[in-house]
């Protein structure tokens, strides 16, 4: 906005992220090296009970707006440009993991049409994180 970032938005398809899935585990490997071998067995649950991706859907995996300019319709601008970006592709609908806790963000995207499709819980470091997949189907 006005030059500067409000916010951002990271989504892709079933193909992006097998490709740059492998590419994450090879940087993650060259860069933490024992570290990550350690963390690689919760990674891989996490990995496996949240993050799919259907071969129709595109996947958000992250959005946020900065404080600042959080109820300006910035949110809003770049969910409408990500529903554009998975249209053109010829996807059918956009999917999300969001934590159960996160009240705000599920009342935002039961807003903007999402609907929760299941309930996951993963366990990692001790602790566990309950999770909401929700979709939208795209007319
Ligand atoms: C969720 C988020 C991305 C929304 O972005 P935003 O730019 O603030 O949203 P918009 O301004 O486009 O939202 C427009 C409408 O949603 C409402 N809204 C925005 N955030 C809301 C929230 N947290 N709870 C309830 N309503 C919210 C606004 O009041 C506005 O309502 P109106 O149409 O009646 O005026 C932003 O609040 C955020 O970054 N949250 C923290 C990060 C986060 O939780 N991300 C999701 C992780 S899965």
């Amino acid at each position: 906005m006005k030059g500067n970032v409000a916010g951002v938005l990271l989504g892709y398809d079933w193909q992006s992220r097998r490709a740059e899935g492998l590419r994450t585990g090879w940087l993650m490997a060259r860069y933490m090296r024992c570290g990550c071998i350690r963390l690689l067995p919760g990674l891989v649950r996490l990995d496996e009970a949240i993050g799919t991706v259907r071969k129709y859907d595109y996947y958000m995996s992250n959005i946020a707006v900065y404080p600042a300019w959080r109820g300006k319709r910035v949110g809003g601008a770049l969910m409408f440009h990500a529903e554009a970006v998975a249209r053109q592709r010829g996807l059918r609908s956009i999917s999300l993991d969001v934590e159960v806790q996160n009240a705000g963000a599920i009342n935002w995207y039961n807003r903007l049409g999402f609907r929760v499709a299941r309930e996951t819980v993963v366990a990692l470091g001790g602790r566990s994180f309950r999770f909401y997949r929700m979709s939208m189907p795209l007319k």
